[in-house]
């Protein structure tokens, strides 16, 4: 894979990296063991960046990720040596109980990243992202201070949001320290095309998109039967019970998106193979579509198997999409899935 990278992040990353949410809780059960199966899949893919957070599994996300590339280094020698050196993205402020904007304090970002550099096991943190604080804090001057203070102190390298709304993300983007912003970004999902986009692209500020594959609605796998397990957001979330309801499934109807995903499907050329001699799947198609997308620097789709960490990172390697498809995609979102998303986030 080509490495990305954009003028405010000091290292670059995979087009196709990997999002870690699965390896801590909320998808139903994953054990140790193929946690550290879709980790070694994934770098041995080529990804080079990782995104967890704090509160995945209550830091065993974390820990399985700091205790992966311990176990990486160990057997490789140097892990700064090697050239595809995997970066870690972590989030905080979902520690914080209640969950209000006066709780993004300095000494707060302290405590947390202290937690963080102990379970992935280093000293300086790549990058921290807010993990969508309420939306005040993106306009107060006193987080970036606090912010700039733990890149100073040596605590972190660079820092990032991760947010819920476009508005959120233009806010953030003003701010010269923002490095990264993390959004939701899919073929259900196509505001911060708009706007968003456009404006980091503008002030070299990184894209990471995620939720890519619509809680795998994209994949085109799910049926209007298809049931999760009690343990899995895709359950417990259905209608934004525990957290805003646009991290499950986009935020799209699931029935509304599994007829909209069986036409993305169509899309799929019969017969394409990935690099890998594999039949070119939707969620392939899906991926490939947003790194189509300029200003985009990584997508992370989750992956809970080995077999789909690998199949995802083979999509950087896809021709970018036709025309012809470009345009259905766009068809596909106005017909159906537009109504229901893009005036909320
Ligand atoms: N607030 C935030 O900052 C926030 C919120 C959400 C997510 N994130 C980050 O973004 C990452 C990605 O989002 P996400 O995991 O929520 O959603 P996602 O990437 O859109 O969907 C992940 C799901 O898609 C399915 N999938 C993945 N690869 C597949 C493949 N090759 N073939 C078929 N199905 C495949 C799997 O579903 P099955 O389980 O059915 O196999 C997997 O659990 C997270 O892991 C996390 O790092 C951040």
């Amino acid at each position: 894979m080509t490495p990305r990278t954009a003028p405010r992040l000091p290292f670059s990353v995979s087009p196709v990296s990997l999002g870690c949410w699965q390896l801590g809780a909320d998808w139903g059960e994953v054990s140790e063991e193929s946690a550290h199966g879709v980790l070694a899949a994934a770098a041995d893919a080529g990804v080079t960046f990782f995104d967890t957070a704090d509160v995945y599994g209550d830091g065993r996300s974390e820990r399985i990720i700091g205790s992966f590339l311990a176990a990486r280094a160990a057997s490789d020698g140097e892990a700064e040596a090697r050239p595809e050196a995997i970066h870690v993205a972590t989030k905080m402020g979902r520690r914080a109980d209640p969950h209000v904007a006066g709780a993004y304090t300095l000494d707060a970002f302290r405590a947390w990243t202290d937690r963080s550099r102990t379970n992935l096991g280093v000293d300086t943190l790549d990058l921290v992202q807010l993990h969508c604080p309420p939306t005040e804090v993106f306009a107060a001057d006193a987080t970036y201070d606090a912010l700039d203070t733990l890149v100073s102190e040596g605590r972190i390298s660079a820092y990032g949001v991760s947010v819920e709304t476009c508005e959120e993300a233009l806010t953030a983007i003003a701010r010269p320290g923002v490095a990264s912003v993390q959004i939701i970004l899919n073929a259900f999902r196509r505001k911060p095309l708009d706007e968003v986009l456009p404006a980091a692209v503008a002030a070299g500020v990184a894209i990471i998109a995620r939720v890519p594959l619509a809680s795998g609605l994209l994949s085109g796998r799910y049926d209007e039967h298809t049931t999760f397990a009690a343990n899995d957001h895709r359950t417990f979330n259905r209608n934004g019970e525990a957290f805003d309801v646009g991290e499950t499934f986009a935020g799209v109807p699931f029935d509304v998106g599994v007829a909209a995903a069986r036409e993305i499907s169509a899309l799929v050329p019969d017969g394409a193979l990935d690099r890998d001699g594999s039949p070119v799947t939707t969620s392939q198609l899906a991926l490939r579509w947003i790194l189509d997308q300029p200003g985009v620097t990584t997508v992370i789709p989750g992956a809970r198997t080995a077999a789909q960490a690998r199949s995802n990172a083979a999509a950087a390697d896809l021709a970018p999409l036709t025309k012809e498809q470009s345009a259905r995609f766009a068809e596909i979102y106005d017909a159906s899935v537009r109504p229901h998303v893009h005036a909320r986030w």
